[in-house]
């Protein structure tokens, strides 16, 4: 008998919540929201499944705060933790998301031996490897969710400068997701045209800005919180990608082991993804001016990455 996929989303929040809905729409397979407070997953499972005969989708969804629950999943993404609210970097969520991270992690590889685990939690590229070294999992199959949202705002805002269709912009933004994160120009076409023949440098520059800004820049609007509709929707194309075996061409945070001549640190990088997880990463040329970028990005991460006492 065939079965449905299985998604569990730790983390019931904003991020978390708006995945599930995604998820759900797009029939990816049963979801469990896990979260600590008690009530929040449940209600909101039981909300979101009520909208199915609505919004048409079958999908079993569940809210629960224990682990059982979730046992046997195909794809975990992993929200929990706390958000930034305006004065705060990412990076100070470090200490606090390692520990939630780290628990969290342990659980799903408890009850999810053979999942693929999606990490959305910030500081993303530390997170990644927390819940990395957590899981005890192969390289394979932990990933983070950044480069699929910056590239995502990097493009959104092409598509408005050049006045075309969203659908037509592809791009790449490499690095860690941090204020150093690397939008590639040089990959950045419209139909395969390259976009420098629709926008000029100025205007191109200030797009880069934005981009990397892209997250504080909702943070500020927002006050309380940071974004959750964007990067739950990467998080969601991220789950597809490898429960439809999509090998998609994404980038996303992964484990380097030498690539791009870069060593022992989760960092943005194009890779394929499909049922295996991380399937490929794939090295294309850098200028001379983007790998030293990159390299920055990525040492950062690492610098973060040696804080940790985990
Ligand atoms: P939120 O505050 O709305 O939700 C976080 C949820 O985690 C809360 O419901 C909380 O109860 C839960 N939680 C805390 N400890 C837990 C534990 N031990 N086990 C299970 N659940 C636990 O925050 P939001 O907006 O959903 O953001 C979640 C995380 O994702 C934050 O760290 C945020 O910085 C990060 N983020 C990362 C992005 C990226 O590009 N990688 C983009 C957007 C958010
Ligand atoms: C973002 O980029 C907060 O990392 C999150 O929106």
């Amino acid at each position: 008998m065939l079965k449905r996929n299985k998604i569990t989303i730790v983390g019931a929040g904003n991020v978390g919540a708006t995945a599930a809905h995604w998820a759900a729409s797009k029939e990816l397979g049963d979801i469990v929201l896990v979260d600590i407070v008690e009530g929040v997953p449940q209600g909101k499972g039981l909300d979101l499944y009520e909208a199915s005969p609505v919004e048409l989708f079958d999908a079993k969804i569940t809210g629960t705060n224990d682990y059982k629950a979730t046992e046997g999943s195909d794809v975990v993404i992993i929200t929990a933790g706390l958000a930034r609210k305006p004065g705060m970097s990412r990076d100070d969520l470090m200490k606090t998301n390692a520990g939630i991270v780290k628990g969290c992690a342990e659980q799903v590889a408890k009850y999810s031996p053979e999942a693929v685990i999606i990490v959305v939690s910030n500081p993303l590229d530390v997170m990644t490897y927390v819940a990395w070294k957590a899981s005890g999992f192969p390289k394979n199959r932990v990933v983070g969710m950044a480069g699929v949202l910056d590239t995502a705002r990097y493009r959104s805002f092409i598509a408005e400068a050049a006045g075309v269709s969203v659908e037509d912009i592809q791009a790449l933004v490499l690095g860690g997701h941090g204020d150093d994160m690397v939008p590639l120009i040089s990959y950045t076409t419209i139909s395969g045209i390259p976009v420098t023949e629709f926008i000029n440098k100025e205007k191109l520059d200030s797009i880069v800005e934005r981009a990397r800004k892209g997250g504080i820049e909702i943070v500020n609007l927002l006050k309380t919180g940071s974004a959750y509709y964007a990067p739950s929707a990467a998080a969601v194309q991220m789950a597809e990608a490898i429960i439809k075996d999509k090998k998609r061409v994404l980038p996303c945070s992964a484990w380097l082991d030498g690539e791009f001549g870069i060593s022992g640190v989760f960092c943005g990088v194009p890779v394929l993804l499909g049922a295996g997880g991380i399937e490929r990463i794939v090295q294309v040329p850098l200028t001379a001016e983007e790998r030293i970028a990159l390299n920055a990005s990525a040492g950062s991460v690492k610098s973060m990455i040696d804080l940790l006492d985990i």
